[in-house]
């Protein structure tokens, strides 16, 4: 639920989020950026255009952060942006919404992806999540063990 992770897992206004960069509170992306239904931006200026696809540290703050990998938002159906605790928990266990994964595909994405890796270290002053990407996998598959309860 932090905004280096929500900020990306938006709805279908497909709308990127720039909260906690020092905007107001619920501030969407600058520069009249929209992704599109493609969620990779609009064509002729999609995302990879200012975050470009890098493996080098992200060390200037408020540039356009980077990764190895094309930058995009998620699905639509991947949204959890405003969405309560027990919402998201329900969300997680249920395949419909998290791209036919169950909970070993989820820790193992959350280990892998670029993207999840970026959030807990986003460098450039940016806030980040507490714990690891490795503390999320392990967290899940506790949680899945247990039947995945969601209170
Ligand atoms: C730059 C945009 C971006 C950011 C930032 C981002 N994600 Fe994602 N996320 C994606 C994309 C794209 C997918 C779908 C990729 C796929 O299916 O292979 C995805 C899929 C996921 C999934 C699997 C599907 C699901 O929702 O059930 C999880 C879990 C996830 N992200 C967690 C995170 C976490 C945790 C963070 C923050 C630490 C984060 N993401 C930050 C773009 C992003
Ligand atoms: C014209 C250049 C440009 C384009 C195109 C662009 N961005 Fe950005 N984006 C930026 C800049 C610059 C920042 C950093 C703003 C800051 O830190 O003040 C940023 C920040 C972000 C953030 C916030 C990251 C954080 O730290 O939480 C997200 C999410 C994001 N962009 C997603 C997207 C997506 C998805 C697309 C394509 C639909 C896109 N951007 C297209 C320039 C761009």
């Amino acid at each position: 639920m932090h905004p280096r992770c929500t900020n990306c897992h938006v709805g279908e206004g497909h709308l990127p989020g720039w909260e906690g960069l020092g905007y107001k509170p619920g501030a969407v992306h600058g520069m009249a950026v929209r992704a599109g239904e493609s969620r990779i931006g609009a064509e002729g200026l999609p995302c990879r255009t200012c975050h470009v696809t890098s493996a080098a540290a992200n060390t200037v703050p408020h540039a356009a952060p980077h990764i190895d990998a094309p930058w995009q938002l998620p699905p639509v159906t991947l949204a959890w942006q405003g969405a309560t605790p027990v919402e998201l928990c329900r969300q997680l266990r249920d395949p419909a919404r998290t791209d036919d994964r169950d909970v070993a595909a989820l820790a193992d994405h959350v280990s892998t992806s670029a993207f999840v890796a970026w959030g807990f270290a986003p460098g450039a002053g940016r806030s980040a999540p507490a714990g690891s990407p490795q503390d999320l996998a392990r967290a899940l598959l506790a949680w899945g063990a247990a039947g995945a309860p969601c209170g």
